[in-house]
C-alpha cells in the first residue's frame, strides 16, 4: 500500500508516524521533479529528493517510486530559454544524471508524464508541451535513453490522468503505448492517476476492461495517484472497489495514494484522503482494509450509486 509523500510533511511526527505504521510503498509528491532536481542550467541537486527517497526506503521500511522524469510541467524557468535544437540533448542528459545518481533506488520510474491530451485524435494524441513538438519523437527518446541507463530490473512507466475508464484521453493513451510497444520502444507500464470524485461515476466494469486492454499489451499497470473527493460513504466504497479491482487484474501490480491525510492533499476542500486532516482514520480505511483482509475480492458493496 502506498503513497506520495510530501517532503515538507517529514518535519511533522504526525504525519511521519502514521506513513511509516501504515505504507511500504512511497513516492516523491514534487522534489523528484524537473525544477527541483536541476533548478538552474547544468546544477543537479538531489539533496530533496535523496531525502524522500530515504524516508521511505529506511523509514518506512519501504519500496520507493520514481515521479517523473518528463513532462510539460514542474520544470524551472530557466527551461523557457532553451532553444528548439537543444531540447533533446537537455532530456537525454537529465535523464541520464538521474539514472546515475539513483540507479535501482527505485523499483519503477515515470518516465514521461501527461503527454496525451483529450482533444487529439487517436492518430495524433499528443499534446503541445514544452518538448512536443519541438522533440516530435521525445517520448520514444525519454524510453529509450531510461532504459539504456537505468539497471535492467527498474520499470518504465507512461504516467497519466483521465485513464481509469474508458473515454477519448484513455483511448488516445491506448494508442499511444501500443504504437510504442509496436516501434519497440522500451515500456514496462502504464501509471493511472486516478484524481477523482464519488460523483465521476468511475465505473468497476470500465476500469477493470480498461486496465485489462493495457495489460493485453504485455504492460505492467500501476495505481499511482490516487484520490477521490466526496461524501465519507461513497468514497469508502470506491476505494474498497478500485483496490478490489486492482487486486483482480495481475497486470496491476501497484496501488497508491496521493498522499494519505487531507491535512496535505493538493485538493484538501474536498478531503480525498483515507485519514482527515487530524490524521484520523476515514471509513475507507476500513473498507480496504477489508479487502486486503478478506483473502478473496468478492466484498459486500452496501450503497452502489457511488459507482455508477
Ligand atoms: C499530476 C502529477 C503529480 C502532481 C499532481 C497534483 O497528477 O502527475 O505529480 O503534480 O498532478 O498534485
Amino acid at each position: 500500500m502506498g503513497t506520495a509523500i510530501e517532503m515538507k510533511a517529514l518535519k511533522n511526527s504526525k504525519y511521519t508516524g502514521l506513513a511509516k505504521k501504515q505504507y511500504n510503498l512511497g513516492t516523491a509528491a514534487n522534489v523528484c521533479k524537473w525544477a527541483s532536481i536541476q533548478p538552474e542550467h547544468g546544477k543537479f541537486t538531489f539533496g530533496k529528493c535523496d531525502a524522500v527517497r530515504d524516508f521511505i526506503k529506511n523509514e518506512m521500511n519501504g519500496t520507493f517510486r520514481g515521479h517523473n522524469l518528463c513532462w510539460g510541467h514542474h520544470n524551472p524557468s530557466w527551461m523557457d530559454k532553451v532553444k528548439k535544437s537543444d531540447k533533446k540533448d537537455l532530456l537525454v542528459n537529465y535523464i541520464k544524471k538521474v539514472a546515475s545518481h539513483y540507479k535501482d533506488d527505485a523499483f519503477a520510474w515515470d518516465v514521461v508524464n501527461e503527454a496525451v491530451g483529450s482533444d487529439n485524435s487517436p492518430s495524433q494524441p499528443l499534446k503541445k508541451t514544452f518538448w512536443y513538438p519541438d522533440v516530435p519523437d521525445y517520448i520514444d527518446v525519454a524510453f529509450s535513453t531510461a532504459r539504456a541507463a537505468f539497471p535492467k530490473g527498474v520499470k518504465l512507466f507512461y504516467n497519466d490522468y483521465g485513464i481509469y475508464s474508458g473515454g477519448k484521453h484513455a483511448d488516445n493513451v491506448y494508442s499511444l503505448v501500443k504504437g510504442m510497444k509496436d516501434r519497440g520502444v522500451p515500456i514496462d507500464g502504464v501509471g493511472f492517476q486516478m484524481h477523482t470524485k464519488t460523483s465521476k461515476g468511475v465505473t468497476v466494469k470500465g476500469f477493470k476492461e480498461n486496465m485489462e486492454r493495457f495489460a493485453a499489451l504485455g504492460l505492467d499497470i500501476h495505481i499511482t495517484e490516487l484520490d477521490i473527493g466526496g461524501d465519507e460513504n461513497d468514497q469508502a466504497e470506491m476505494y474498497a472497489n478500485i483496490l478490489k479491482t486492482c487486486l483482480e487484474v495481475p497486470h496491476c501490480k501497484s496501488f497508491e495514494t496521493w498522499g494519505f491525510t487531507d491535512a496535505y492533499s493538493w485538493k484538501a476542500s474536498e478531503k480525498p484522503l483515507p485519514f482527515d486532516k487530524e490524521y484520523h482514520p476515514k471509513k475507507a480505511v476500513a473498507s480496504m482494509l477489508q479487502v486486503l483482509s478478506s483473502g478473496n475480492t468478492d466484498i459486500e458493496i452496501t450503497s452502489p450509486a457511488s459507482l455508477v
